[in-house]
């Protein structure tokens, strides 16, 4: 990686919804979790954008609420020595998560300072609620966050979706405040991209010239437009973005077919 932040490319690796659990083996819709997201690691770091300078895991990040399964996760990633930025999502336990997924390289929630760009990591997790919520307190310190990166470019990073997807049961368990949300957002025009996870599918929408952004999960996959919950049989996935000095981005999901090398 050459240059300072201010005059190249950033680059982050997308995960999430990596559905961890305390024993190794578990599988969990047809699949053995921990083994696709090591093949998703192993993915990323056969490609030539490896090393990122950030791997930002946005929630659910264990299906079990459990030590282990978070403990499993931070060995997974530590020995990168590349920042990782975690937020909780609905299956996840915010105070386990700030113990263990809280000391460098880890960072949980917060904002990251990056070259010109900034990151803020945003939870709309509510306790024992699928859906999400940012409440009052939430949304002020999203704007207050927003006034101090004023002059800067804007990744707003969080696990429930704010835009409808089009599919009736995960949209039950959206963003409940995504208008207040979005007035924010368009209301900040330093904001370039709003980036999810929650909805194990890809999705790339543009909006008053923001890009909305949701990644595959490292596991299974929903069946994208369906009405009741259904899977997809699309592979487990990541998502590549290239942040540029100017405010532009560049993104890319890669599906990831098998861990097993050729
Ligand atoms: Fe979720």
């Amino acid at each position: 990686m050459a240059g300072s932040p201010r005059d190249r490319a950033l680059t982050i690796l997308h995960i999430t919804d990596t559905h961890l659990h305390a024993a190794a083996d578990s599988r969990m819709r047809g699949v053995t979790t921990y083994e696709t997201f090591l093949s998703v690691l192993d993915h990323a770091q056969r490609d030539p954008r490896w090393p990122a300078d950030v791997i930002l895991a946005t929630g659910d990040i264990v299906q079990d609420e459990s030590r282990a399964g978070y403990q499993r996760f931070r060995a997974s990633l530590e020995h990168f020595r590349i920042p990782v930025l975690s937020i909780p999502g609905n299956h996840d336990d915010p105070k386990l998560m700030d113990e263990l997924l809280s000391t460098p390289p880890f960072q949980f929630g917060g904002e990251l300072w990056l070259g010109p760009w900034s990151l803020i990591l945003l939870s709309t997790y509510l306790a024992g609620e699928d859906a999400g919520g940012l409440g009052a307190a939430r949304l002020h310190g999203l704007r207050k966050a927003l006034s101090a990166h004023a002059g800067r470019h804007v990744l707003v990073c969080m696990h429930h979706h704010p835009l409808p997807m089009g599919s009736a049961w995960l949209d039950g368990v959206a963003l409940r405040d995504a208008p207040e949300f979005l007035k924010i957002i368009g209301a900040s025009p330093h904001v370039r991209a709003v980036l999810c996870g929650h909805v194990h599918q890809a999705s790339d929408r543009q909006r008053n010239n923001v890009h909305f952004l949701s990644t595959p999960s490292t596991c299974a996959q929903f069946l994208p437009g369906s009405e009741f919950f259904a899977l997809d049989d699309r592979p487990p996935g990541l998502r590549w973005l290239e942040l540029f000095p100017d405010g532009r981005i560049e993104t890319q999901v890669d599906w990831i077919q098998s861990r097993k090398r050729a």
